[in-house]
């Protein structure tokens, strides 16, 4: 059985892009392989965030896990901060991980960008704690997003290197992984080509909006003043409503669009309100669900240490081996 890892930052609530990048291919690989799915805390805290954020935030990425389908008798729920034995994998993996890579790694250069105030070394050594999170476990797949791409060759880099170093063939190459067998991007509302949860106000639907908060959200999108000729290219902002269509409504409302844009009739507005009708109803058994499983201290507890002892078991079992392959041996 091929083993899994994926996380998701504690950055707030779970969006579209979350769920059609990740969440939704965890769901349904937890049927068939060895899988460790966890919140990724540690990598949160390159902005800071207060104690009290933190927490609530870890809780509720828990909480949509358990929401959107993840069953933790199936797969391993764990929060990264509390298997520390990932963070001794990343400061091995850090005495080989060199500055220049690291520097040029795409989430750096856009991080310096996007926090020039706080460019810390969490953020240049990201690439490693991740592959230390993938390689606790020797993973082989790695459900994500395309956005996670260079990443996943970092880690196979990192992981290579180890081997390569200590003439063993310990770690194996994990690849990147989904269903459709294209890695996506989900692309915002506000013209932006991305989904996230940094991309600015109103750019992001979540799994636990309100129906009403999804429908102004939607009719606010970009669009612009419509086609001008039959057949013309879509410019981006209108190619990205069009996407967010086809991963929630049905393939003939897509189409019946399609041809409208074709042939100059289109009605953006009319468009709008069919995407919001069908976000809403996509995302209602999620918002239930939520709302349920967030009264359940008990649950949510449980689910956290059940989760704890598996994955210290196997990144245990990792340490051990690295420990001794490294020369660490007692006296
Ligand atoms: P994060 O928290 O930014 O995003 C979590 C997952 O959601 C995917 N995603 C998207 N996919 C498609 N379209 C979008 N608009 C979109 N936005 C986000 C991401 O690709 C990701 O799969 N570094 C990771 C967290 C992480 C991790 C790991 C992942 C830490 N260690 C080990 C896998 C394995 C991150 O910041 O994801």
């Amino acid at each position: 059985m091929e083993t899994v890892v994926s996380g998701i930052r504690p950055t707030g609530n779970l969006h579209l892009g979350n769920y059609f990048g990740a969440l939704r291919n965890f769901i349904s690989m937890q049927n068939e392989h060895n899988c460790y799915f966890f919140i990724a805390d540690y990598h949160s805290l390159t902005t800071h965030p207060t104690p009290h954020d933190l927490h609530g935030n870890v809780r509720q990425i828990l909480v949509e896990y358990l929401a959107a389908g993840l069953d933790p008798e199936k797969s391993t729920l764990y929060i990264q901060s509390d298997v520390p034995e990932v963070v001794e994998l990343y400061l091995f993996l850090n005495m080989n991980a060199y500055i220049g890579e690291l520097e040029r790694c795409t989430s750096f250069k856009d991080k310096i960008r996007q926090q020039p105030e706080n460019v810390n070394s969490g953020l240049l050594t990201y690439p490693t704690l991740m592959a230390a999170d993938i390689l606790i476990h020797r993973a082989t797949k790695v459900p994500v997003g395309k956005d996670q791409e260079q990443h996943l060759e970092m880690t196979r880099t990192f992981g290579n290197r180890f081997n390569r170093l200590y003439n063993v063939d310990y770690f194996p190459e994990p690849q990147a992984f989904n269903f459709g067998n294209e890695l996506v991007k989900i692309p915002g509302l506000n013209g932006s080509g991305k989904m996230g949860k940094s991309e600015g106000e109103g750019n992001a639907i979540y799994l636990a909006d309100e129906p009403e908060a999804i429908r102004k959200k939607v009719m606010k999108a970009v669009t612009d003043a419509g086609p001008t000729e039959p057949n013309q290219a879509k410019p981006e902002a209108i190619q990205n409503i069009f996407q967010l269509m086809k991963v929630v409504s049905a393939p003939e409302t897509l189409a019946f669009f399609d041809e409208q844009y074709n042939t100059c009739q289109i009605r953006y507005g009319d468009m709008k309100k069919q995407l919001a009708q069908d976000m809403i109803a996509f995302t209602a058994p999620f918002y239930e669900r939520i709302k349920e499983i967030s009264s359940n201290e008990e649950y949510i507890s449980k689910v956290a240490r059940m989760g704890k002892e598996k994955a210290q078991e196997s990144a245990a079992k990792t340490i051990r081996d690295v420990r001794e392959i490294i020369g660490f041996k007692r006296f």
